[in-house]
């Protein structure tokens, strides 16, 4: 059976307030730090997608008591560093590279072997860049050509100092959860700035990380201790509307009660750019995390170049913001080839949909460009896209063909359950009855 496809018709504006489910980032890592706590936490408005449901099953795996007490609030009962439990089988981390590759990171620090497997998507995705690291701090890893399944030989390890050549908050992570394990201080150099969730995290979890500039650091062997903690909402969920306020004119969004890390929100700079107006307000800072409230208004549309530099701060959003160029103005990234080993190659992905909803869509060897209507009409025909199992690309596609002329189909968008269960279903409140076109 093919995987459904949802029909989006076109609208003339979005319009309304909202809040977006929890962060899928900050939950996988509360998750983690629970089980390697000592005591109970608490975690409320956890992610409801597919990906973190992976890190609570993998967490299950090894021992570690997960309850969902009620909708959004899930109980861990965690067994404190290096007290995993050997699993029975093969842990399976389904779509979730964050799942995986954090999980790489704790594993190596135990002394059992685990094997990790993934879907097809994750299968595909490069992994060298965590096993390298790990591996010099002294576990052994099993993979196929750098690939999952990988099977982690835990070890006593020693910390290292390890300096990413690219920008990669999982590999950063994974590194930093190995090194709690480790004897002494292990330090990650990154080439340019990441989201650094772990961090804030670790330290909401009682426990001690040292930030010098791009340098972070921990030392092993530190006690966690549980928490009751809420997940903010999830800023790159949030980004497909505030994409879609900023592109239709006439349009008013208002995000409650998201995450404002300042390591995910350069979107909201780039809306000012493209020509919207942006308003943002942060109310409170809970375990260290920013949120607050996002408005969002359809003003100028603009011409946008996104350079190498800024890419780190977007990785997420990028897929987003190739949707403003749907309704006008245009949009060139460049510097962004780490696209092409996400959930899907998000470049050749992208441009393929964006080309069959009658967009103008040119790939680049390291990003794309977006050029508004093929047709040289005002608006694009609309028409058919494939998200090839990527939730990002589906969502990409839905506010694209909102700028069409007739309604678009896209295929394989239950993606969206990844990170956004209700996607479609927001999407049509947003778009009034009588704002179809
Ligand atoms: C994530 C880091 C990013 C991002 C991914 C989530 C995380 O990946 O694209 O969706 O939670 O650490 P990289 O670390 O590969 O850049």
């Amino acid at each position: 059976m093919p995987p459904p496809a949802a029909t989006i018709a076109p609208a003339r504006r979005v319009q309304g307030r909202l809040t977006v489910p929890g962060d899928k980032s900050i939950a996988h890592r509360y998750a983690l730090f629970a089980a390697l706590a000592e005591g109970r936490t608490t975690l409320r408005q956890y992610a409801p997608g597919a990906d973190c449901r992976s890190t609570l099953a993998c967490l299950r795996g090894l021992g570690v008591e997960v309850e969902e007490v009620s909708q959004g609030t899930v109980t861990l009962l965690g067994r404190g560093l290096g007290h995993l439990r050997s699993p029975s089988g093969p842990l399976d981390a389904g779509n979730s590279g964050t799942t995986l590759r954090l999980l790489a990171g704790v594993l190596a620090g135990q002394t059992f072997s685990t094997t990790l497997i993934g879907d097809e998507s994750l299968s595909r995705r490069p992994m060298r860049r965590v096993m390298a690291p790990l591996e010099r701090m002294g576990a052994r890893i099993d993979a196929t050509d750098g690939h999952p399944p990988l099977t982690i030989h835990g070890a006593l390890l020693r910390a290292i100092t390890h300096q990413p050549e690219t920008p990669s908050a999982q590999v950063k992570s994974a590194v930093l959860l190995a090194g709690l394990h480790a004897e002494g201080t292990t330090s990650v150099a990154e080439p340019a700035a990441t989201r650094d969730h772990t961090e804030r995290a670790l330290t909401a979890f009682g426990g001690h990380v040292r930030i010098n500039g791009l340098t972070v650091s921990v030392t092993g062997g530190q006690h966690l201790q549980g928490q009751t903690l809420s997940v903010p909402g999830d800023f790159s969920s949030a980004a497909f509307w505030l994409v879609a306020a900023a592109a239709l004119p006439g349009s008013h969004i208002e995000v409650d009660d998201v995450g404002l890390n300042p390591t995910r929100t350069a979107l909201l700079g780039i809306l000012e750019r493209f020509g919207a107006r942006v308003h943002v307000d942060v109310t409170t800072t809970d375990a260290g995390e920013p949120r607050g409230h996002v408005t969002v208004e359809a003003d100028r549309m603009g011409t946008l170049d996104i350079a190498p530099d800024e890419v780190p701060g977007l990785i997420d959003e990028l897929p987003a913001i190739a949707a403003l160029a749907a309704h006008g103005g245009q949009v060139t990234v460049r510097g962004a080839s780490e696209l092409r080993v996400k959930e899907s190659d998000r470049i050749t992905t992208l441009v393929a949909g964006f080309r069959g909803l009658g967009i103008n869509a040119e790939e680049l060897a390291d990003g794309f460009v977006i050029a508004g209507p093929a047709t040289g009409s005002t608006r694009p025909s609309g028409g058919r896209a494939d998200a090839r199992g990527d939730h990002r690309m589906a969502m990409s596609f839905a506010i694209a063909a909102l700028a069409a002329e007739h309604p678009s189909v896209i295929d394989g968008s239950d993606a969206v359950l990844i990170s956004y269960p209700g996607f479609f279903e927001t999407l049509a409140r947003l778009v009034a009855p009588n704002d179809t076109l």
